[in-house]
């Protein structure tokens, strides 16, 4: 069991992952701050109620205005409450009582449209499925369409990433934006709040207009859903589809497994794949740590999930490799670290999982499925983390 992944008799050199190159290129972790890599002390400090969120533009965030910000940036009593208001949204039984309807409405949306026009970007069909489940959570549900809905999402999220350095070109991301953001903001999320002034749901939305949250307050929190729940989504789903098209034996167990067994291959790619690479932290006071955690008061560290990911200490040997039954094996919970841990864990891991299971079993079982175009592994350095475009499905038709 002591096996490195180059001394590994069986499976020496084998490297399963398709986003590693690229991260290890690209990867930024803020200036200034100490990178963590191991798995202990990483879980370590991203459980410990000493230390703050220094993610994303974290400095940059007012917090004397928490009616304003995303919870994302919120730590202590009020990140906890907030999260306790949304929790139930978030529940196993609502994902199935709720969730598995939107989920499945949605794939048979996608179905018949991939089985009309015989191909279609795949990318495109994960957007709609993240897109769906989201809005329903948040309560974005009064837009005139969803496909409208995830454009303007789309516009309004590209927008935000699209910045580029000078000031011809800040002027044209401003000006750009606003005029996204003003048309979700009218076409989709006034609607939206009109519609739960009258009566309220049970959503996000129905929860910021009880606790009086500003326009700007509103518009925030969507966003990070849209980041946080949609962006991730759909470049999940695309990976565990380009891994299972290339690896029949793979995409045969997923297909005849159970649920539990389909999870397992989704939490091990996710492990080998995490969408979000580094999170970062900074201490409130001096952190002690069992394992290596420890943290000066005001350090900030820079937790890197690939490599905590990926360390044989709590992997088992060959790391790099994609073995669903590593985790049960190691009696490790099985996307690792992708997911986070501690108070910011994502709230959303069990409906992206859920929503990726039905999407590929969906797609994979329909007659004459293939890949006709590899995706492109893409960085995009504003979020730190891959895209996957290019890839295109195609099937028989109905
Ligand atoms: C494969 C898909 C997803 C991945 C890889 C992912 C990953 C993550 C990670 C790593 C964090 C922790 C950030 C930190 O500690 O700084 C996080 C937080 C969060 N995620 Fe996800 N996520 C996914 C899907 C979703 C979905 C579907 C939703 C909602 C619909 C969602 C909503 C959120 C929110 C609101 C937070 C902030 C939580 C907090 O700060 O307390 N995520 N996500």
């Amino acid at each position: 069991m002591n096996a490195t992944a180059a001394s590994c008799p069986v499976h020496e050199g084998r490297d399963d992952r398709k986003s590693a190159r690229l991260a290890a290129e690209n990867l930024k972790p803020h200036e200034g701050s100490r990178v963590v890599g191991t798995f202990g002390a990483a879980r370590e400090i991203l459980r410990s109620p000493k230390v703050r969120q220094a993610g994303a533009t974290a400095e940059m965030v007012d917090l004397s205005k928490p009616n304003e910000i995303s919870f994302f940036f919120l730590d202590g009593d009020l990140h906890r409450r907030r999260r306790a208001a949304v929790a139930g949204l978030f529940a196993p039984k609502t994902i199935v009582t709720r969730h598995h309807a939107v989920m499945n409405r949605t794939m048979d949306a996608i179905v018949a449209k991939l089985q009309k026009q015989g191909s279609a970007p795949l990318d495109e069909l994960s957007w709609q499925m993240a897109v769906d489940v989201a809005a329903d959570i948040v309560g974005l549900t009064n837009s005139d369409s969803n496909e409208n809905l995830a454009n303007r999402v789309k516009a309004v999220l590209d927008s935000s990433i699209e910045r580029k350095p000078g000031l011809l070109n800040n002027l044209i991301f401003t000006i750009k934006s606003v005029f996204r953001v003003g048309k979700f903001w009218k076409h989709d999320l006034l609607p939206a709040i009109e519609a739960r002034r009258i009566e309220p749901k049970d959503d996000v939305i129905s929860y910021m207009v009880k606790e009086n949250y500003s326009k700007k307050g509103m518009i925030m929190e969507c966003l990070s859903y849209g980041g946080a729940g949609m962006m991730t989504t759909r470049e999940f789903i695309v990976m565990c589809a380009w891994h299972m098209f290339e690896k029949p034996e793979l995409r045969e167990r997923f297909l005849t497994g159970s649920e539990e067994d389909q999870f397992a291959i989704l939490e091990e790619i996710l492990r080998l794949e995490p969408v979000a690479s580094l999170l970062h932290r900074r201490a409130e006071e001096k952190v002690e740590g069992a394992q290596g955690g420890e943290m000066a008061e005001g350090e900030v560290v820079c937790v890197n999930l690939r490599e905590a990911n990926t360390d044989e200490a709590i992997t088992g040997p060959c790391p790099y490799e994609l073995d669903p039954d590593r985790a049960k094996r190691m009696k490790v919970v099985g996307p690792y670290l992708s997911f986070g841990d501690g108070p910011h864990r994502c709230p959303g891991a069990q409906v992206a999982l859920h929503e990726t299971r039905i999407f590929l079993d969906r797609m994979f079982r329909l007659p004459g499925i293939r890949l006709m175009s590899e995706p492109e592994v893409i960085w995009n350095p504003q979020i730190q983390g891959y895209e996957l475009r290019g890839a295109v499905v195609a099937c028989d038709p109905a």
